[in-house]
């Protein structure tokens, strides 16, 4: 058993609160390489932002959890080697789906977890949250839970014909879980593929796809239910064009991909919404960066060639969320 406060890092509850009453997101990164552990503590440094470093089952299952955990407390080490005295990194658990696999991340050194039972009955759901919590508390870890579940492309984006979450269960649903915070479905998903263009209308002047809007009447009906609880996105990246035409542009295939667009998660940042997930965007950034470096220069062959700009590319993008999107920057607790 090793505690995170050893290897230091902290848990999500300060910064939520935080977060809470200044109108901000804090960021949550899903990492998988080095490259982009390196970026993300790049750009949290540069720009004083507290963040979340996340890890997924599939990030668990290329990278291995062992390593993922040693890249953290690697990460904490590095932030202040770049300069910042007193970092806050978490290390998150995206998408647990076991009270077993929570357990086993909270023992090696995770500060906090998510238990995602958004696909369960809502008993089941509440039940294992509840061990969830019970045994991370012990252990001063933070857990987030799931209620509603997220839409897929094919899904409808109305709030009658989806699985958003209903506002009627969320005092009931956190009071009996006792979660720390609360991922919600408001028409987020995951993925460069997050509507279909027929589920779009197209902007006249830009000729572009205009993705329909997030459900905020739910999301402030949720607010009004639990004021001051944090409250999380996941499926938040926004597929930035630019990226998508690069890729297609060296040899890419990547039809109609399409994100949310980043006014309506800077709004929802000024909400309750206190947690924000972007994973795919960093995908799109560093698979451009790659793709246009081995297509301008067909002889490099050592990864570094390619990896270094692609780590830059990440790095812009996080500093990009952290200071356009979320509102993050400048929010350590002490410098
Ligand atoms: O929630 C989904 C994240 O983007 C992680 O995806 O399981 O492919 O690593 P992954
Ligand atoms: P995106 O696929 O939109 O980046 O969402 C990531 C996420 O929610 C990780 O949990
Ligand atoms: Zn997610």
């Amino acid at each position: 058993m090793l505690s995170y406060k050893e290897i230091g890092l902290v848990n999500t509850n300060g910064m939520f609160a935080r977060a809470v009453k200044g109108g901000y997101a804090v960021p949550a990164f899903n990492f998988n390489t080095m490259e982009q552990m390196q970026a993300i503590i790049m750009a949290a440094v540069e720009t004083k932002s507290p963040v979340i470093m996340q890890v997924s089952k599939g990030a668990r299952n290329y990278a291995n959890a062992t390593i993922l955990r040693y890249m953290a407390e690697g990460a904490v080490a590095y932030a202040k080697e770049l300069g910042c005295e007193h970092p806050e990194i978490a290390l998150h658990l995206d998408h647990g789906d076991s009270f077993e696999i929570c357990k086993s991340c909270i023992d090696m050194g995770f500060s906090s977890v998510m238990f995602d039972g958004s696909h369960l009955p809502i008993e089941e759901n509440i039940a294992i949250t509840k061990q969830v919590v019970e045994y991370a508390h012990q252990h001063d870890v933070s857990v987030e839970a799931e209620l509603g579940v997220l839409a897929g492309v094919e899904d409808e984006v109305s709030a009658a014909e989806s699985h958003y979450t209903k506002p009627e269960e969320v005092i009931f649903f956190t009071s009996q879980s006792g979660c720390d915070s609360l991922a919600i479905s408001i028409g987020t998903s995951h993925g460069a593929y997050k509507f279909t263009p027929e589920q779009c209308t197209r902007d006249p002047k830009t000729g572009l796809l205009v993705p329909p809007p997030l459900a905020f009447d739910i999301l402030h009906e949720i607010e009004e239910k639990l004021p001051g609880f944090p409250i999380v996105l996941h499926g938040s990246s926004s597929v930035p064009q630019e990226e998508v035409e690069t890729i297609n542009k060296f040899g890419g295939k990547l039809p109609d991909a399409i994100g949310i667009p980043e006014e309506q998660l800077r709004e929802a940042a000024k909400s309750a919404v206190c947690k924000i997930n972007i994973d795919s965007d960093s995908r799109l950034a560093m698979t451009a960066a790659i793709r246009k470096t081995l297509g301008e220069n067909p002889g490099y062959f050592d990864p570094r060639q390619y990896l270094k700009p692609a780590r830059d590319a990440m790095k812009n993008l996080y500093v990009h969320k952290i200071v356009n999107v979320l509102g993050s920057n400048g929010k350590l607790a002490q410098c």
